[in-house]
C-alpha cells in the first residue's frame, strides 16, 4: 500500500509530521504500508515551510512541485497540471490530503480522474460561508473522496447529510494536536518577546490574514486600534500577505510589535505564554483550546465549533469594538473554562494510519 501524502501551504506542516511518523512506524512493525511525499510549493518563504520541516523534522519531500503563487485558479491549476505528471509517473494505492487549502483540492481532484483512491485528513468540517475560498476546497474535496478522517462527530454528520457512508469515515482527532503534544516541551521563547522586553503572561497575541479582515484599510485600521487599547503588547507576527498592509497604517500605536512570521516551537511558546490571542486563523482556535489560552476570533463563523462549545474560544465577529471589551473583560477576571475534544489526545495520526491499513 503505497500512500502519496500531499501538502503546500503553512498549515499543513504540522497536519503531515506526525502521518509521516506512524507511517513509518507502521512500516518498521512490518505493515504493508509506505509513503512518498509531495510538495506542491504553494508556500516556498523559508519562514512559511523550510522552517517548519527542519522543527518537526519532516523528511524532505520527493518532489517539489514549486508552482508559488498566484490567482486560486492559476495555483490550482498549476498544482493539477504538475502533480498528475507526478502521479501518472509515480503510481500509488491512496492520495491523502490535509486540511483545506488550494493544494488539498487541486491534488484530490487530479487522483480521482486518474481513478486513485483519495482520503482527506481534517474532513467534514464546515464554516457554511462561501465567501471564504477555504470552504468551496473543503466542499469540493469531500464530495469526492473515498475516506474522511474526522477531528469531531460533528464532522462526520455534516458528510453523512452530505451523503458519505459510515464506513467511509473514521473519526479520529486531530493530528495539529499530535504535533502539539508532542513537542509542548520544546517550545522555543523567541528572541523579540526578549528584546522587546515583553513578560510572559503579560501580551496579546494577534495574527490577521483573513481578506476580510486585512483587505480592507479602515477595518484593519480599527482592529489596529482595538488591539492597543487595553494597553498591554500586542505582539503580531505578520504573513506575508498582511505585513505592508500594517506598515501603511499611519501613527502605527506603539505597543503594536510587528514580527516576521516565525517557526512553530517559537509561535506556540509565545500561544501558550500568552494573556490571551486574537486571531483570524483556523488552527489556532484548536491550539488555544488545547492549551487552555482565552482565544477571541475576528469571524463571523468557525468550521471549528468545537472550539466555542467545548474549548476556549469566542467568535467575536466583525463587531471589533468587542476586541477591547473582551480583553478587559477578561482583565477583570472573567474567563471562560475550557476542556479539550474528544480523541484530541495526541493518538490521531496513528488512528488514521490504522484506517488506512483497515480500508486496503
Ligand atoms: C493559504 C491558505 C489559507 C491558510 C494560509 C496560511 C488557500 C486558499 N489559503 O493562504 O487557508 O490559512 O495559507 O498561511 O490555500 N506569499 C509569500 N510567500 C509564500 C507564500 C505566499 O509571500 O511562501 C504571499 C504571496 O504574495 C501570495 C500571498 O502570500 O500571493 C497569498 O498566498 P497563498 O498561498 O495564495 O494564500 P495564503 O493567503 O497564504
Amino acid at each position: 500500500m503505497k500512500v502519496v501524502l500531499v501538502a503546500g501551504a503553512r498549515p499543513n506542516f504540522m497536519k503531515i509530521a506526525p502521518i509521516i511518523k506512524a507511517i513509518k512506524k507502521a512500516e518498521l512493525e512490518g505493515e504493508d504500508i509506505s509513503y512518498e511525499l509531495v510538495h506542491t510549493g504553494q508556500h516556498y518563504d523559508k519562514k512559511l515551510s523550510q522552517q517548519f520541516f527542519d522543527e518537526l523534522s519532516i523528511p524532505e519531500p520527493d518532489v517539489n512541485l514549486s508552482v508559488g503563487s498566484g490567482s486560486h485558479a492559476s495555483q490550482t491549476a498549476a498544482i493539477m497540471v504538475a502533480f498528475e505528471e507526478y502521479l501518472l509517473n509515480n503510481p500509488c494505492d491512496l492520495v491523502l490530503v490535509v486540511g483545506d487549502v488550494n493544494s488539498t483540492l487541486a491534488a484530490v481532484l487530479v487522483a480521482k480522474k486518474l481513478q486513485i483512491k483519495a482520503g482527506h485528513v481534517e474532513a467534514g468540517i464546515r464554516s457554511f460561508d462561501m465567501r471564504m475560498p477555504e470552504e468551496i476546497n473543503r466542499l469540493a474535496t469531500d464530495s469526492i473522496c473515498d475516506y474522511f478522517y474526522t477531528t469531531t462527530e460533528w464532522a462526520g454528520d455534516n458528510l453523512k447529510e452530505a451523503g458519505a457512508k459510515e464506513e467511509q469515515i473514521f473519526f479520529v482527532g486531530n493530528t495539529m494536536i499530535d504535533t502539539l503534544l508532542s513537542n509542548k516541551e520544546r517550545f522555543k521563547k523567541p528572541s523579540c518577546l526578549t528584546d522587546l522586553g515583553i513578560n510572559s503572561g503579560a501580551y496579546l497575541l494577534s495574527t490577521l490574514h483573513r481578506p476580510s479582515n486585512v483587505d480592507d484599510a479602515n477595518n484593519l485600521a480599527t482592529i489596529i486600534e482595538e488591539l492597543s487599547k487595553p494597553g498591554l503588547p500586542v505582539v503580531l507576527p505578520c504573513h506575508p500577505r498582511t505585513k505592508p498592509k500594517i506598515e501603511s497604517i499611519q501613527d502605527l500605536p506603539p505597543n503594536i510589535h510587528l514580527v516576521d512570521p516565525l517557526g512553530y516551537l517559537e509561535f506556540m511558546y509565545l500561544v501558550e505564554n500568552s494573556f490571551a490571542v486574537v486571531t483570524d486563523s483556523g488552527g489556532i482556535q484548536e491550539e488555544t483550546t488545547v492549551l487552555g489560552v482565552p482565544c477571541f476570533t475576528l469571524r463571523e463563523n468557525t468550521e471549528r465549533p468545537e472550539t466555542i462549545d467545548v474549548g476556549t474560544n469566542v467568535l467575536l465577529g466583525v463587531e471589533y469594538s468587542l476586541i477591547s471589551k473582551s480583553i478587559a473583560s477578561l482583565q477583570s477576571g472573567t474567563v471562560k473554562e475550557g476542556g479539550i475534544p474528544d480523541k484530541w489526545d495526541g493518538k490521531t495520526a496513528e488512528r488514521i494510519v490504522e484506517a488506512i491499513i483497515s480500508h486496503g
